[in-house]
């Protein structure tokens, strides 16, 4: 579950009840706690990604103000297919660095797309070290950002124009097949038709569908 408050973003994970206490409303008091525990510090908007086959949680969410807004799709290939079909334009990249001025234009950007800056979770990932963050340069124009893990794992990446969702992703694509890993995979929005597009005529698998849910 992702809690945010603009401007800034507090989150919860995996949701667990142990199968022996499940349907005695324990679920329903987690939920209700951590939405009181962030109201307290003044998360007006909430969010979260679950399965899409997972009736019982979004039941649930619903019950908590969270309605099913668009799929998401967990697409996967092995290295080999991406690089074997993979061709089209792509943009420049250059590092992204933890630098006060880099920093702020991201939090810009994703202000602009997303209603909320995610500073704090671009520092936490150009420090942290375990994925690689890129600029994506269409000439002299900043047209984005994309982020590359070791395990070939793309994400989160965004555009600051719809036409170039599909050029953005190739070349993320294109920086994950540079890496060892031997699967390359991607959480796409359902809602963009551009990046479904791009991964199906890559032959990538849905490996998991699922839901994003929001108040
Ligand atoms: C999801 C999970 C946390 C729910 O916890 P829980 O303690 O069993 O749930 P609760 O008893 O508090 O609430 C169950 C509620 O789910 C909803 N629900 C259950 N089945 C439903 C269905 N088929 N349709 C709609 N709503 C449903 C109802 O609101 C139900 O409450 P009610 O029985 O009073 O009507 C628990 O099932 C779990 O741990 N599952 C495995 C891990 C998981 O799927 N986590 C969620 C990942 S996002």
């Amino acid at each position: 579950m992702l809690l945010e408050s603009p401007p800034k973003l507090s989150s919860l994970r995996k949701v667990f009840v142990s199968p022996d206490q499940q349907g005695r409303s324990i679920g329903n008091e987690l939920i209700k706690r951590t939405i009181a525990h962030a109201e307290t510090s003044g998360a007006s908007n909430r969010v979260l990604i679950t399965f899409s086959f997972n009736t019982v949680s979004q039941g649930l969410y619903i019950r908590h103000g969270l309605l099913p807004r668009f799929p998401i799709y967990n697409v996967s290939a092995s290295r080999e297919q991406v690089i074997g079909h993979l061709h089209g334009p792509r943009y420049d990249v250059t590092p992204l660095r933890p630098e006060a001025s880099t920093l702020r234009r991201l939090a810009q950007a994703d202000e602009r797309i997303l209603g909320v800056s995610r500073e704090k979770h671009h520092r936490y990932l150009i420090n942290d070290g375990a994925a690689t963050g890129f600029n994506l340069l269409d000439g002299n124009d900043w047209i984005g950002y994309a982020y590359v893990d070791a395990g070939g794992h793309i994400g989160p990446l965004a555009v600051t124009e719809p036409h170039a969702v599909a050029p953005a992703l190739r070349t993320a694509l294109y920086l994950a097949a540079e890496s060892d890993a031997s699967r390359i995979s991607a959480f796409l929005p359902g809602a963009s038709k551009a990046a479904l597009d791009t991964t199906m005529a890559l032959r990538m698998r849905i490996k998991c569908p699922m839901l994003l849910m929001s108040s």
